[in-house]
């Protein structure tokens, strides 16, 4: 496994792998990595010639009193891991070789980055969207690989490929769950441990609201009572910040449920902010 870390030569290494024709998977991420991640790994490296992992910390789309500085850089683990999963390529530049001083342009997506964690984490998405086209265009990916995990996010880097017309293929794939439903996330190192315990009612209560949809409920009110009530039981000490019954394309508010539609939470736990969804096919 090669690990890169200068921008220029990630491009040229690039430029050689489809010189080759060579089918290129990218899985772009801030490290950390957990079975999430290397459940994209893996994927990726069973649908491609070769594999390229991005570690990057993005400043551009932490807020000013976020946890850039505390989120966690255990590298040794993550290069470790990254090989086992399949990576042929570490791509791990440093925040002054991917935006230099006089570094200046902003990708926005738009409406589709307005509502949810865009009002929650104002320019967190604008970001997000900057430091991923910057990535695909220094790495020339056949494929690139996301979470439902961040379903919202997904959804913003599917669009930006699109309007920008990238030339490829932007893959979801679905959440990787511990065994109470919690999601994997880097973020839940910061949980205590009886916080980690009281986690596992964000999926409880989306899971009740899908149950409902499935029973028959059409009324999106009342889906999103019922799992703001039983988040409320199941973590007292949480403050919910949004817990939303929404339409799975335009993450618009829906009333009447039909077609696919996302169960969007997000929540925080003393100081840390967790996010969780599930899609459902309406009946
Ligand atoms: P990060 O949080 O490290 O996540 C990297 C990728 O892993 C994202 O596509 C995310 O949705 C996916 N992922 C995280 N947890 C997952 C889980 N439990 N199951 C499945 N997939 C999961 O998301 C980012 O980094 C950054 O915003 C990034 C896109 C890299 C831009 O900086």
């Amino acid at each position: 496994m090669k690990l890169i870390r200068s921008a220029s030569r990630m491009a040229a290494v690039a430029r050689r792998f489809r010189q080759q024709g060579r089918r290129v998977g990218v899985v772009p991420t801030m490290g950390a990595l957990h079975e999430g991640h290397l459940s994209l790994i893996r994927h990726a490296a069973a649908r491609n010639e070769v594999v390229i992992v991005t570690i990057f910390v993005n400043p551009l789309q932490f807020g000013p009193r976020e946890d850039f500085a505390r989120y966690p850089r255990p590298l040794a683990r993550d290069l470790r891991l990254a090989r086992q999963g399949g990576a042929d390529v570490v791509f791990l530049p440093s925040v002054q070789e991917l935006y230099p001083r006089d570094f200046e342009t902003i990708v926005d997506v738009g409406a589709l980055a307005e509502r949810w964690e865009g009002r929650a984490r104002p320019g967190h998405f604008r970001g997000v969207a900057t430091v991923v086209t910057i990535l695909f265009q220094l790495t020339q990916p056949t494929n690139a690989y996301v979470g439902q995990k961040d379903y919202q996010q997904a959804l913003i880097i599917q669009r930006l490929a699109r309007d920008l017309r990238l030339p490829l293929r932007v893959h979801l794939r679905p959440t990787v769950r511990e065994a109470d439903g919690v999601a994997m996330s880097s973020r839940n190192a910061y949980l205590t441990a009886a916080q980690r315990r009281q986690a596992s009612g964000i999926f409880r209560a989306l899971a009740a609201g899908r149950a409902r949809i499935r029973a028959g409920e059409r009324r999106a009110e009342t889906v999103a009572r019922h799992m703001r009530r039983l988040l409320a039981a199941a973590m007292p000490r949480a403050r919910i910040e949004y817990l939303a019954v929404v339409d799975a394309k335009t993450l618009i508010p829906s009333s009447r449920l039909t077609g696919r539609v996302a169960l969007l939470a997000a929540v925080r736990l003393g100081r840390t902010r967790l996010i969780d969804n599930l899609l459902v096919d309406v009946p």
